[in-house]
């Protein structure tokens, strides 16, 4: 195994959301779909990370891996607890957070929207309803107000197309909906909402004298492959698939091109309408119709269950700028790997396929900096780079965390690094 360098523009990140760092009990729609029994074990969001108080002791973490850029998502929850009541001592703290990352060399990106909605607007219909756009850009005016000074590089939505699939198509995720058409208008309305967003962050921050703004957003991508490639049907059933679960709403989110099942509520012209395009990518999924995707038995699969496929990271690099002529943004990519016996592994491999697909990424936000709250899985399932204990909030870097930190400081991998780190381990352990 041989080292390799880093295209020089590419800045090394890592990645959270607040839901599932910072704890607290929280009115959104995640703790209320946790009262109601809905995830998997008794772990409950209001502990995970305790990152509300240990805010500081992360970030010196993060400095000391070196971490060049950190995303991390505004609980609109906190800052908004009502509707139109805002709280200005979690408006201070996260300006307090956010100095101490610029302060410690950490250029931050801000995900406005990563699957939590305050109580209310769940109640409101959230998404469902096109009259609450004009409620989600209030909130976005007010994130840029409260910290445009700070920060310049945005995400609007966290995979949309999950939300929007699991929280409406499926009943998983909030509100568990279970009605298509639902989502199918979800997914739209987020779209017009992405829009107006990329639009009001530019004139926001243009205004206060700002021109270095970027905004995105991060979609989820999946490599696709059908089980038997001989197979019209199944070749067929994976454009289908591949169209419904992300192109559609790439060309909708990222271009404002809206076809079928995507769904023009606001009159959008086509544009462009992102500086870059966000990708969040993890796995591959067969395809073996009548029966649906699957992962063969043979393949090597992640702690989550998850097809390990580092190549695929390509195949959706590609596709995404076959659609757009925009930087790529690798704004999640990550393995759960609960006790870090491949992650090492893991980055060598993504990392060199994304130095071979000779793509102009900008940057590559490793999933997620700390073990998080993992949605349904809660405390179960392990993502971080840096070891969390729960019960005592104890914080451990991994092996994986040591090697990212040296992958950062040589802007690449040498070849003695592989040999310490990479070489011995093996997905199929
Ligand atoms: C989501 C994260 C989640 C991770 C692993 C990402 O795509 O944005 O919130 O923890 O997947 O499931």
């Amino acid at each position: 195994m041989k080292g390799y360098r880093l295209p020089k523009r590419l800045m090394l990140g890592a990645a959270s959301s607040s839901a599932q760092i910072e704890g607290g009990s929280i009115d959104h729609n995640w703790m209320e779909w946790e009262r109601k029994g809905r995830l998997h074990d008794s772990s409950s969001f209001s502990n995970a990370c305790d990152h509300w108080n240990l805010w500081r002791e992360d970030i010196d973490i993060m400095a000391a891996m070196g971490i060049e850029t950190y995303r991390f998502s505004i609980e609109w929850a906190r800052i908004e607890p009502r509707a139109g009541v805002f709280d200005q001592e979690a408006i201070a703290r996260y300006r307090e957070e956010i100095e101490y990352m610029l302060s410690s060399g950490i250029r931050p990106c801000l995900t406005l929207h990563h699957f939590t909605n305050p109580t209310w607007f769940e109640r409101r219909g959230a998404f469902l309803y096109p009259g609450n756009v004009k409620t989600f850009l209030r909130y976005v005016g007010l994130v840029v107000k409260c910290f445009g000074d700070l920060i310049s590089d945005y995400v609007t939505f966290n995979e949309p197309n999950i939300y929007a699939l699991l929280g409406y198509g499926g009943e998983g995720f909030p509100p568990g909906d279970n009605n298509l058409v639902s989502s199918r208008r979800v997914l739209s309305v987020m779209a017009g909402c992405h829009i107006r967003a990329y639009e009001k962050i530019h004139r926001m921050r243009e205004r206060m004298g700002y021109q270095d703004t970027k905004v995105g957003v991060a979609l989820h991508m999946r490599a696709f492959a059908p089980l038997s490639p001989m197979s019209f049907l199944q070749r067929k059933s994976i454009e289908i698939s591949k169209w419904g679960f992300q192109d559609s709403a790439a060309k909708a989110f990222l271009k404002g091109e809206f076809r079928f099942p995507m769904q023009n509520l606001g009159g959008f012209k086509k544009g462009i309408y992102c500086d870059y395009i966000g990708v969040n990518y993890y796995t591959r999924n067969h395809m073996n119709l009548p029966a649906g995707d699957l992962v063969r038995p043979q393949d090597p699969k992640s702690d989550f269950g998850w097809e390990i496929y580092p190549q695929g990271l390509a195949e959706v690099m590609r596709e995404l700028r076959a659609i757009c002529p925009k930087p790529i943004w690798v704004t999640a990519n990550g393995i759960c790997d609960d006790t870090d016996r491949f992650r090492s592994l893991y980055l060598y491999d993504q990392l060199s396929v994304l130095v071979q697909s000779e793509l102009p990424v900008e940057r590559y936000y490793y999933w997620s900096f700390l073990d998080s709250f993992e949605w349904l899985e809660g405390e179960s399932k392990r993502y971080g780079l840096v070891h969390v204990n729960f019960r005592t909030q104890e914080r451990t870097v991994k092996k994986s965390g040591h090697f990212y930190r040296e992958i950062i400081e040589n802007h690449g991998v040498t070849a003695e690094m592989t040999e310490r780190y990479v070489e011995g381990e093996n997905y199929h352990q």
